[in-house]
């Protein structure tokens, strides 16, 4: 037998083994739809982290007896599971969709477009207007001529007035300027998790987050914390969540929706746990303007695998800008500028001059206006006996809806009926249809009003 008959016959099993596994997949996915079908029958969740946990230790421990590398053994798995979670989704979305703040935010306005007063509590958009002189610089970017494509990473003067404000040592090259907070998290996420990685999320937890790493076909690991508990991760069960596959640890503080922040030795802990297994940090700061007990950003413990988000959109008040940035270490933001040349080539040059030009002024103001609205907000839910941990910063409240009552989406849909919108816990993460989120972007009059129709519709 010669060479080339090896190379086809080994071709000829390579083919046969493919075909093989392909019909083995196939039977594991109708057997996962007849799964689906009693799951949704008998109203059980899609998603069992034991059962799953179980499978995949068996599976890796076959893995591990015939050799196989863990890493890879781990992300076929994770492949494999995250498929019959897709098809088991995807049956019982044939029943109610999830609601979070943005789809409450998109009812609201279709029953104003009929005419309805809405008062906005759910939204995290500031009422106040965007510092003045952006209007200034607004009105001059035409003479100058300020409207043309930049370079991606944005315009050296805005990445350089980053620099300053940040500081820590960072260089501009560690810079990025993108179209709000939200496109930086999902860069960095595309950038650095692939199909069938982990990464875990600490919640409860702005939804994008798990948006984007199921869009890249990544398995999210939930970190659940518990008001009883203050919102403090329990670092023990953290460090458990933690397997081969694991790439990502993702942080909010000041945190949406609970207005949390972590003291000074939690995070701490959390990045040498990254250390010790060579995650990556996404620290999502985007509120971190509205500090109002003891914020240090993740900058501070000079990790190199971290990566720290921003926006012009809280802090300034600019959310239609789409003005944020990111800062990480060389290598992770030169990933993230090549999706975002393929996905956008720059951020609009107004919006970044608008943006640098509100970098100049202080935004105390809207600090102050901030802190005094939460501390109406709050005044108000302890008067209707909600419990709650009085946001450290952010501009929401997350109160616990009282034993007995209706769960978040039917008050949620009672409320718009009655003209308020306010955010279902629920869209915070699965564990929380006991909660809701109000958030203080309203004058105290509006406010007030928004909260006097819950006191009456909590009964
Ligand atoms: C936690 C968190 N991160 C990021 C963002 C994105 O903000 P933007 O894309 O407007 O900068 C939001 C918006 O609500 C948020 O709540």
């Amino acid at each position: 037998m010669n060479k080339n008959d090896d190379l086809d016959r080994l071709r000829n099993d390579i083919r046969d083994i493919t075909a093989d596994i392909i019909q083995k997949v196939k039977k594991r996915m109708e057997i996962s739809e007849q799964i689906g079908e009693i799951k949704t029958r008998q109203n059980i969740n899609v998603e069992d982290e034991k059962v799953e946990s179980d499978l995949r230790n068996s599976a890796l421990k076959i893995a591990a007896e015939v050799g196989m590398d863990s890493e890879f053994s781990g992300r076929l798995i994770n492949m494999l599971l995250t498929e019959s979670v897709r098809l088991q989704n995807k049956q019982q979305n044939d029943n109610p969709q999830r609601q979070t703040h943005l789809s409450i935010f998109m009812k609201a306005k279709q029953l104003q477009a009929t005419g309805k007063n809405m008062i906005h509590l759910e939204v995290g958009e500031p009422d106040y207007l965007p510092p003045k002189t952006v209007k200034e610089t607004l009105g001059r970017i035409y003479d100058l001529r300020q409207y043309h494509y930049t370079e991606t990473r944005g315009v050296p003067k805005l990445r350089q007035a980053v620099v300053q404000k940040v500081g820590n040592g960072i260089i501009d090259e560690q810079v990025i300027v993108t179209p709000g907070g939200r496109f930086a998290v999902f860069s960095a996420i595309l950038s650095l998790v692939k199909s069938g990685d982990e990464v875990i999320s600490i919640e409860p937890a702005w939804p994008a987050y798990r948006e984007c790493a199921d869009f890249v076909g990544a398995k999210t690991k939930i970190m659940k914390t518990t008001l009883e508990e203050k919102w403090n991760p329990d670092l023990k069960k953290l460090e458990d969540l933690i397997n081969s596959n694991t790439k990502m640890i993702i942080v909010n503080y000041p945190n949406n929706p609970t207005g949390k922040i972590l003291d000074g030795n939690t995070m701490s802990n959390i990045i040498e746990l990254s250390k010790d297994y060579g995650l990556y940090i996404l620290s999502d700061e985007v509120y971190s303007d509205y500090s109002f007990n003891g914020f240090k950003s993740v900058l501070e413990y000079s990790y190199d695998k971290s990566i720290i988000i921003s926006s012009f959109s809280k802090g300034h008040a600019m959310t239609g800008f789409r003005v944020g940035y990111g800062v990480s270490n060389r290598d992770i933001i030169s990933k993230m500028t090549k999706i975002q040349s393929i996905a956008l080539t720059s951020v609009a040059e107004p919006m970044q001059y608008s943006a640098l030009s509100a970098l100049g002024e202080s935004i105390s103001g809207n600090v102050e206006v901030m802190k005094r609205r939460l501390l109406f907000v709050c005044d108000r839910l302890q008067k209707m006996s909600l419990s709650f941990v009085a946001p450290d910063g952010a501009m929401y409240v997350y109160p616990k809806l009282a034993e007995g009552t209706e769960d978040d989406i039917v008050l949620i849909d009672k409320l718009l009926d009655l003209g308020v919108a306010i955010a279902p816990g629920s869209g915070f993460g699965d564990s929380y249809k006991r909660f809701i989120r109000i958030s203080a972007c309203q004058t105290e009059e509006v406010l007030e009003k928004g909260l006097e129709v819950l006191s009456s519709a909590l009964g």
